[in-house]
């Protein structure tokens, strides 16, 4: 049997090729924060001047799109789909195709369309792209890591033993596959414990920082001028001041 080649490999070299670092918040379990986290690093991100897109690739459960509070924005045809500006971010979302109701996707149809947001998506010239992860590594997730060739990971995780057994498989496949970790975020910290740090600091892979459990954060969710205010955009911002990771040249 022949190697078949999708003719959508090289169009999403392509479309990814004016992005200068693609980075996808991922994590174990589910509920960890992840989409939250990355949300709130896109607009933070944006915020400080730079050009940032936000791609939810988290087609059984998108949440970005509740988290921004965007309601009647969609993308335009031209060439492909254009993301819209909202908040300052180049925003894409399966939510753009499949409304409110559930993904009609299985399978194998989930790596489909995972592939056909991103050879269809023209983004603009980006210093970020932030892509929202389903929860941890299948099938489905392994085959699109394989076509965003650039992504670099950011893994977000509870302190919580449950959550960083899970995290830690998911370090060590990236790992395997030679795919950068940019580091982890500590989410939903609610007192002072050295587990995470610990167990990081046997698979080198460094933490980026905590955030700590946001008893108001409910209340900022789809308005982002107050979610911006939030203590927990307060210490997001706080992770990418201090971290070089997040330095880019502007231009
Ligand atoms: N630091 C925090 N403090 C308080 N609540 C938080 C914090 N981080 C996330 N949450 C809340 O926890 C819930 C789960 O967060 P989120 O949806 O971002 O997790 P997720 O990892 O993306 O979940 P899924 O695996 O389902 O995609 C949300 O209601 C979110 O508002
Ligand atoms: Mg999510």
């Amino acid at each position: 049997m022949g190697m078949v080649i999708d003719p959508r490999l090289n169009i999403i070299d392509k479309r990814l090729y004016s992005i200068k670092r693609l980075i996808g918040v991922s994590g174990g379990k589910g509920g960890v924060g992840k989409s939250l986290i990355a949300t709130v690093l896109a607009l933070t991100l944006s915020r400080l001047g730079y050009h940032v897109g936000l791609l939810d690739l988290d087609l059984s459960a998108p949440s970005a799109h509740v988290i921004l509070g965007i309601e009647s924005v969609y993308p335009k045809e031209e060439k492909g789909i254009v993301p819209p500006v909202v908040h300052g971010i180049e925003f894409m979302s399966i939510v753009y195709f499949t409304g409110d109701g559930p993904a009609p996707f299985r399978g194998i149809d989930i790596s489909n369309a995972m592939l056909e947001l991103l050879a269809i998506t023209r983004w603009g010239s980006l210093d970020f792209l932030i892509v929202d992860m389903p929860p941890g590594i299948g099938d489905a997730m392994m085959d699109v890591i394989r076509w965003m060739k650039r992504v670099e990971f950011l893994i977000v995780t509870t302190p919580s033993k449950v959550a960083l057994e899970t995290v830690k498989k998911v370090i060590k496949l990236l790992t395997e596959l030679k795919f950068p970790i940019i580091g982890v975020i500590e989410n939903m910290k609610i007192r002072e414990s050295s587990l995470v740090k610990d167990e990081l600091k046997k698979v080198a892979v460094p933490i980026l920082g905590e955030i700590g459990f946001d008893m108001k954060i409910e209340d900022s969710i789809g308005d982002v001028n107050k979610l911006l205010e939030s203590c927990f955009a307060v210490e997001m911002r706080e992770i990418v001041l201090k971290s070089p990771e997040f330095k880019l040249q502007l231009k």
